[in-house]
């Protein structure tokens, strides 16, 4: 049996205490398995005076008294060696294989019984003191595990919550910038950092990345880099930890780590990159030496706790970057379909060849300046995009009509907002643009069509759409016509700013006109073969949009 710490720590409190309330001497020492004499505390006696005690004892005889005894710890024999008149007692204590000598100081009186009692109180009495001692630091631990626990479930909880408030337009760079302090905080860790597959893919070019970390690290980015591959090509799993311990061929040539949790963002097969925190860091500070033989060993390595919060992270971020692509690939398939569906019509109506594309992007411009966010403003750009597609309903005849329209012609160019808003009607993943279709031609004083809406009653993005439309119509040429100045076009703009257009889009325009977000674009000149009435001008300000 080997003695823990704590209890060759005990045996040594015991024995000196007990030399100091009386005059006598005590030297403890245990036998191992294999019979050999350990001394674990020696009095003021010679190793040699030990050496000859321990001679003249008759082991065989002493192990079967130990054997009979009830008592937690007892004298087992005595002798009276040596030419000093010493008394020499053997006893045991209650650990096994540990015994001592108590032997008085020369010519002192000595009563067995007394020194028994005497001996057993302090062992108890030290055994005590050692479990209180215990028992507190247990305590300590707990409270520390609970607060551990605690600050686990809070980040979890925290995390969880921001990344579901996160839109598919965030990348995982941006997710996880603002968990890692926490999350270095909670594994103890002295760096932590997600290092996107970009960087590792990159090695060697001039590219610089901007890592997302928290703590420091001295190893500069390329040798970063090789580690993230050394571990990598180690890794069994998703998640790995490595200590130095049991995976140095890890560390070699990496002198200045200790031990690192390795985990792959990777989902459907695709690696997005990897979360790396690097050497656990170890509170030293220690109250006694007691504690600091309490400490655990595993707490200088990161264990299966550490490694399951990063694994949950990492899970968490690559099924984000995993749908995010997918959302990115959605959204530019229905953007390309929409765009297919636009150059169709612009092939229909040749006079407006590029008119859509313009409005799609004054629309944006205008929703940006007028502080709307960018998906909203992402979908005014779709919605400028398809504002018109309803004219696909409208006969060649009229759209291409060289004269003057009829009343009935008219009416019918009219239904293409309708149209438009019944053909996209059934598109759910595109129901957004829906308000922006039907209400493009509304005006604020009520004037507009297809339902004579007032203010605000018309959807905003219709109210946006109706300004970029027109100045678009404005400010281009037709074959019948140049396109006016910007100017002209402003000064029509503002003066009808409160009863046909919106106030705060034609404000928001003017200053994207001034700021050079938005700048008249002439169209090229296109040969008249079709009716200039039915692209822009059909009755004042209105008639100006398409
Ligand atoms: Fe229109």
């Amino acid at each position: 049996m080997t003695l823990t710490g704590r209890e060759l720590a005990i045996i040594r409190r015991w024995a000196s205490g007990l030399e100091k309330i009386g005059s006598f001497e005590v030297n403890v020492f245990c036998r191992t398995n294999t019979k050999q004499i350990k001394v674990l505390f020696q009095g003021e006696r010679r190793l040699e005076d030990i050496e000859e005690w321990l001679n003249c004892i008759e082991w065989a005889e002493s192990d079967a008294k130990i054997s009979q005894s009830n008592l937690p710890l007892r004298l087992i024999s005595g002798k009276e060696i040596g030419i000093q008149s010493s008394h020499v007692y053997l006893g045991a204590t209650p650990l096994h294989h540990c015994y001592f000598f108590c032997s008085t100081k020369p010519d002192t009186p000595f009563e067995p019984n007394l020194f028994s009692h005497l001996a057993s109180v302090s062992w108890q009495n030290e055994w005590n003191a050692d479990e209180l001692h215990r028992q507190k630091s247990q305590r300590q631990e707990f409270v520390k595990q609970v607060t551990k626990d605690f600050e686990e479930l809070t980040w979890l909880r925290s995390v969880s919550q921001h990344i579901g408030n996160a839109t598919f337009r965030q990348s995982i760079d941006e997710l996880v910038s603002t968990q890692l302090p926490k999350l270095r905080q909670v594994v103890d860790a002295e760096f932590i950092g997600l290092v996107p597959i970009e960087f590792v893919s990159d090695v060697g070019t001039d590219h610089r990345f901007e890592l997302s970390t928290s703590g420091t690290t001295t190893l500069p980015a390329k040798k970063l880099n090789e580690f993230v591959k050394r571990c990598e090509s180690n890794s069994r799993g998703q998640t790995s930890v490595f200590n130095t311990q049991s995976s140095s061929a890890v560390f070699d040539g990496f002198p200045e780590l200790r031990n690192c949790i390795f985990t792959r963002l990777e989902k459907n097969g695709k690696i997005y990159g990897y979360l790396l925190a690097l050497n656990k860091e170890v509170d030293f500070f220690c109250q006694s030496p007691e504690q600091f033989l309490m400490i655990d060993p595993n707490g200088f390595q990161f264990g299966t706790f550490e490694a399951g919060l990063l694994a949950s992270l990492g899970t968490i971020l690559s099924s984000h970057a995993a749908n995010s692509e997918l959302f990115r690939e959605q959204e530019q398939l229905v953007t390309g379909v929409v765009r297919a569906v636009i150059n169709a019509i612009d092939a229909k109506d040749q006079y407006t060849c590029g008119h859509s594309d313009r409005v799609a992007e004054f629309s944006k411009a205008i929703a940006q300046q007028m502080g709307l966010d960018e998906e909203e403003c992402d979908r005014i750009y779709l919605t400028g995009l398809l504002h018109d597609v309803g004219k696909i309903g409208v006969p060649d005849s009229i759209l291409s009509k060289p004269d003057r329209l009829t009343d009935e012609e008219f009416e019918i160019i009219k239904k293409h907002p309708e149209i438009g808003f019944n053909i996209l009607q059934h598109l759910k993943p595109l129901a957004y643009v829906l308000p922006g279709v039907l209400h493009h031609h509304e005006a604020v004083n009520g004037k507009g069509y297809p339902y004579g809406l007032v203010g605000e009653q018309i959807p905003l993005e219709g109210r946006i759409i109706a300004v970029a439309d027109s100045y678009d119509a404005m400010t281009s040429d037709r074959p019948y016509r140049k396109g006016m100045p910007s100017e002209k076009a402003e000064s029509i703009l503002c003066k009808e700013a409160g009863s046909t257009w919106d106030e705060l889009a034609v404000f928001a325009i003017m200053e994207c006109i001034a700021s050079g977000m938005i700048s008249p674009l002439s169209t090229k000149q296109i040969t008249p073969t079709s009716n200039p009435l039915t692209s822009a001008t059909l009755i004042p300000a209105m008639a100006l949009s398409g």
